[in-house]
């Protein structure tokens, strides 16, 4: 049900009660109203095409009809059990068969938590503590995911920076930083300290940036060379990059793997899933007292979130659907550089088709440290126009959903055309 108040009323009432005025995810003065299909209305009705899509679990776009009748049909059954359940196993199975790296899961709430517990697994299974992972790369809340996700100082490598407050100065001796997409820095730390070192943290798109051409094959060779296991973050990129997550698309299997996001189809549901033989350390009988990694949480398993999960998956199985997803994605990347470009702009657009956007330089953005040649002025100027020309999307990504209609890609084309006319007014 859609609430009375304006826009700024709510904004009012949010700065009394969230700090800063809100859930800490995204710009506090929107409040939006509602969403269906490819659009959201804020509080004021203004109508936005939507490309954040709630930061990337609507992929199907808003009230997707059948996963709204598969949840209606769920509601009066139970809305949680906390017990085992038939839809949260059906759901394990789905993605089980979907997900190369997969032969058992655990399910959780959200993906930060999954990422702790990818951490967690991979210093019960190898018995070491050491976690190497990627400036810039990001993990969730995590203590250890909050090393260098996005360090304002640069220090030399692999000293972590923590970047929240609130964080013992311990654990950045367990966490080691190396910059993305560069196998020389990892095969130095892994020959120096490989003993020591659990597990290899990544996205395998970090962020918007792609991995380079045999990247993400080298960091598996020297996983295997040196005996440490190799995690793929695949919050964002599992069921989106293609069916079977990043792990299909770039051919190369983890040892572990994090999902969240459209498992969940628009749901709090996330997982981490590995082999048999690794996820056994969740199972006390066989790991033993001591080596046993306790797991639990209130609503690991939800049964509304996985049936909603379960009809998106379903969805997304369907012949063509990623064919659409990447024709989709890769006409919104190609129509906003030849605005872009028509209006003299340096820029280059950064990403896969599913997931992307544009950075305002020319110079190669590789990693953390690259990427920042950026113009973060440009990009607020730009992102403001977008949205005052009804496209909606995050700071620093355009997600594409399935439900984009020709409509809204005019829309979305007249945007671009006028959000890159107003930069380059500016920029003169
Ligand atoms: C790569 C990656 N890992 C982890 C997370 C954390 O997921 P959640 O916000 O569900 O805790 C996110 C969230 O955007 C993410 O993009």
């Amino acid at each position: 049900m859609q609430k009375i108040g304006t826009q700024n009323e709510w904004v009012d009432r949010a700065k009394a009660v969230l700090p800063a005025g809100g859930f800490g995810n995204f710009d506090p003065n929107v409040v939006l109203s509602h969403g269906k299909g490819s659009r959201v209305w804020d509080q004021d009705g203004t109508e936005y095409v939507d490309y954040l899509i709630g930061s990337g679990p609507m992929l199907l776009g808003h009230g997707h009809p059948e996963v709204l009748e598969a949840v209606f049909e769920q509601l009066p059954s139970g809305m949680t059990f906390f017990a085992n359940n038939p839809q949260g196993i059906e759901l394990a199975e789905a993605i089980v068969a979907a997900v190369p790296c997969l032969e058992q899961l655990r399910f959780v709430t959200s993906g930060g938590e999954a990422d702790m517990y990818a951490i967690r697994l991979a210093r019960a299974f190898t018995g070491r503590d050491k976690i190497l992972k990627f400036e810039g790369g990001y993990h969730g809340m995590s203590a250890e995911a909050q090393m260098s996700l996005a360090p304002q100082q640069q220090v030399n490598f692999p000293q972590p920076v923590p970047d929240s407050g609130g964080i013992p100065a311990d654990v950045a001796e367990h966490v080691l930083v190396a910059p993305y997409n560069d196998l020389a820095a990892v095969e130095a730390l892994l020959a120096e300290q490989s003993q020591q070192i659990a597990a290899i943290l990544v996205e395998p798109l970090q962020r918007i940036i792609p991995p380079e051409p045999g990247y993400l094959q080298g960091l598996r060779a020297m996983c295997d060379q040196y005996g440490v296991l190799l995690i793929f973050d695949e919050i964002v990129t599992g069921f989106r990059l293609a069916y079977g997550g990043a792990q299909e698309h770039y051919g190369v299997t983890p040892d572990i793997c994090t999902l969240g996001k459209v498992i969940g189809g628009g749901c709090p549901l996330a997982a981490i899933g590995a082999s048999t033989e690794i996820m056994q350390c969740f199972d006390r009988e066989k790991a033993g007292a001591e080596s046993w990694l306790m797991q639990l949480g209130t609503l690991s398993g939800n049964p509304i979130a996985a049936v909603a999960g379960l009809k998106t998956l379903e969805i997304l199985r369907r012949p063509g659907t990623y064919d659409t997803l990447r024709s989709t994605g890769e006409r919104l990347m190609q129509m906003q550089s030849e605005k872009l470009a028509a209006a003299g702009i340096a820029h280059q657009m950064v990403g896969d088709a599913t997931l992307f956007d544009v950075y305002f330089t020319n110079r190669n953005c590789r990693d953390y440290r690259s990427a920042k040649h950026d113009n973060s002025a440009h990009n607020v100027i730009y992102n403001q126009s977008l949205r005052q020309n009804g496209v909606f999307k995050s700071p620093g990504k355009l997600y594409p959903s399935l439900a984009l209609s020709d409509e809204d890609m005019e829309i979305t084309e007249r945007a671009f055309r006028t959000a890159a006319s107003v930069l380059a007014d500016r920029i003169v």
